[in-house]
Parts: structure tokens; sequence; C-alpha cells
């Protein structure tokens, strides 16, 4: 069961002064429950979605309500957590969760961890091994905040490397700031540190077809961090380029394959080809947790295919997102009309000028240094 209530219901002190949590669990006088800001209904309003169970959050996740690759894993993690809670099949709803969307590997990485955590200590009893999940997930959500700072120190570092100077002009493409993580995101956060260092002169916002991630959900965010800030059309990014308007492309990552390829919102690899040919860094900046080195190479990422009403109406209607009063299912293209609508696009390692990580920096891109940042993890 799911329901909305108002942002901030039962928060505490301390997280009220940092805004409505992006993801929270909580026992509820009706039960355990994972609370979601609900990403939906923004910019628009601030509510909250209450997920009692596990197959309200496959929902929820499956629409948006959370997302970006970081938080999904988090949200995976609260979601195996929440079935042990209820006593529920807890190797079921670590299933359903893992395969709620195929492309974030971080999703699944967060259900199979705190599956893994239940199972270690099953032989001590439900309880216990209930409490030993939620305990893995609340540790997986602080780890995830210790490693979005660790991306915003390493990310400004290159940069002021790669574009010596300050006065950035940094594209972006899709959303990856708080929205999308237990601290400040990933390259948004990478962003937020060059503002309060005084060295951002404009960020360009990619609007991200057909589901508005940047118009809707950067924009919200840059607006709040007080930055300067210009909402294009991803049509608009070639000319941008050409009139040298743009000094660095920072993205995120749902999934970086062992070679190196990079799996991220739809648009992004058309930004890597133009950010080649204008000679602009292209940097992406992800937690290690999205570097899978079970994919071999980018051809085995499997690609989200959505629903084709999601490019022929536009985001609100049927996508079920919030928009201007009057919006709300207006159709776009000839009704029948079939759609290509992938959610993410590979980029190929060679596009890539850095990877961005909380253990380090890949730069050239390798499939050793990959390798040695995924180790530097796995050693801690
Ligand atoms: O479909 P979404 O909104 O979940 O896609 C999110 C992205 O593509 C982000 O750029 C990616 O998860 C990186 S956020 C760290």
């Amino acid at each position: 069961m799911a329901f909305k209530w108002p942002a901030g219901r039962g928060q505490t002190g301390r997280m009220a002064e940092e805004g409505v949590p992006v993801i929270r669990y909580e026992e509820l006088p009706e039960g355990p429950a994972v609370v979601l800001l609900d990403q939906r209904r923004l910019p628009r309003e601030e509510t909250e979605w209450v997920c009692t169970d596990v197959p309200a959050l496959v929902d929820a996740i499956q629409s948006l309500a959370v997302r970006g690759a970081p938080v999904l894993g988090i949200a995976g993690g609260y979601g195996v957590a929440l079935a042990a809670a209820r006593g529920d099949d807890v190797a079921g709803a670590a299933e359903q969760l893992a395969n709620a969307r195929p492309t974030a590997v971080n999703l699944a990485y967060g259900a199979r961890l705190v599956e893994a955590a239940y199972r270690e200590a099953e032989r001590s009893g439900a309880g216990a091994a209930a409490a030993r999940a939620l305990a893995q997930a609340r540790a997986l959500h602080q780890e995830d905040a210790e490693g979005s700072a660790r991306l915003a120190e390493y990310g400004s570092a290159l940069l002021e490397e790669l574009v010596p100077g300050g006065g950035l002009r940094i594209l972006t493409h899709c959303n990856t700031g708080r929205l999308v993580s237990g601290g400040e995101g990933t390259a948004l956060a990478v962003v937020k540190a060059v503002h309060r260092a005084g060295g951002l002169r404009r960020l360009w916002v990619g609007e991200t077809r057909p589901l508005l991630q940047g118009a809707r959900l950067t924009a919200y965010e840059a607006a709040k961090a007080g930055m300067a800030y210009s909402v294009l059309t991803d049509g608009a990014a070639g000319s941008l380029f050409a009139s040298g308007e743009v000094d660095a492309v920072l993205v995120g990552a749902d999934r970086i394959a062992a070679d190196g390829s990079v799996a991220n919102k739809v648009g992004t690899y058309p930004l890597a080809v133009l950010a080649r040919h204008h000679r602009v860094p292209f940097v992406v900046v992800a937690p290690v947790t999205t570097v899978d080195p079970a994919t071999a190479a980018g051809c085995d990422i499997e690609v989200e295919q959505r629903a084709a009403h999601e490019v022929t109406e536009g985001p609100w209607g049927r996508s079920g997102l919030s928009g201007a009063e009057g919006e709300e299912g207006r159709a776009l293209a000839p009704v029948g009309a079939q759609a290509h609508n992938p959610a993410f696009d590979v980029t190929p390692s060679e596009l890539v000028t850095a990877v961005v990580t909380d253990q380090g920096v890949a730069s050239p891109v390798t499939a050793e240094r990959l390798g040695e940042l995924c180790s530097a993890s796995r050693r801690q």
C-alpha cells in the first residue's frame, strides 16, 4: 500500500533543518514504511509518498517517485529491510526490487547487499535478522552520503586541473543532485562544490526529454542552491558548444561496464560526441558501486525501454508527473503514433575524459584503472 502525506510529517529537528529527506525508513503507528520525497510532483510541490510494502515501493521506483542510481541502491536496501520487518518473503522481495528497473546497477547491489546481511543473521532468529537488514540499509545510506562528499572533493580538484582559472560554464544532463543520493549527489555535488568556492559562472541544464529530470529536478536544486543556471532544450546543446559557451560537461552514470563504457540518461552520448568535437572535457561522476565488473562491455548493458506515451503524450497525464495546471494528458503526436523510448544510452570510454569515483579518478578511463578503484573499495 502507498499513500501521500505532506512533506516532513514525523521528521526530527535535524532532518527538518536539512530539508525534506529524499528517502527515509520509519516505524509508523501503522507499521514500518519507506518514505520518499515524491519526485513525480517536483518542482510543483514537496510531498512524501509512503510505501508500506514492497509492491508499493517497486511501483514508486518504476514510476520515478524515487530515481537516480545511488538512491535506487538505498531504496533497494530499505525495501528488503521493509520486507524483513513485515515478515514477508525476503528472497522474493529482493528479487522484485533488484529487477524493478534494469539499467542502474546500484538497485540490485543495494537489494542484494541487504538480503545477504539478513541471511547472515537468520540463524539468530527473524527479529535479529530484520534488525541486521535495517542496520545494513542504514549503513549503505550513510556510506553513500560520505562517498558523495568525496566525489565533490575529487571532482572539483580535477576540474581545477582540466579547466584552470574558474568562472566555469558547466553543462549537465538529467538530475544528479541530492535527489539521487544520501548526500549532495554525484555530478551535481561537484557543481555545488565549485559554486560554493565561487568558481561557477553558469550551470547549463539540459531539459532531458522525455521526463524532464533536468528542467524539473536539476533546475529545482540549482535554484535552491542559488546558482546562476539556464535550462535549455536538449537540441540546443550543439549550438551552445559551437558558440564556445561550455567549459566542461559533468554527468552521472547508471552503470559503468568493466571496459569503461558509461550508461546514463538518454542524450548523454550525443553530448559526449559534441564535447569531443569541441575539445571540451567530458567528465562522468559516480560512486564506485556504479562500476559493474560483471558487465564486460557497453553492449552488455541492458538499456531500459519505457512506455511510448512518455514520448507521444509528454511527461504529464499517463506518466503520472505533476505539471502546470491544464497540462495533464496533452497529446503531442497523432493518436496511435509509435515511439522509440530508451531511458539510457551508452557512451564509449574513449569519449570520456575522466570517471570520478569516491575512491579516486580514472583518467584515462581504462579497465585496469577501474579495476583498481573497485578493489580499493573492497579493501575498506
Ligand atoms: O531514469 P532516471 O531518472 O532514474 O535516470 C537517472 C540518470 O540517468 C542519472 O543521470 C544517473 O542515475 C546518475 S545519478 C547519479
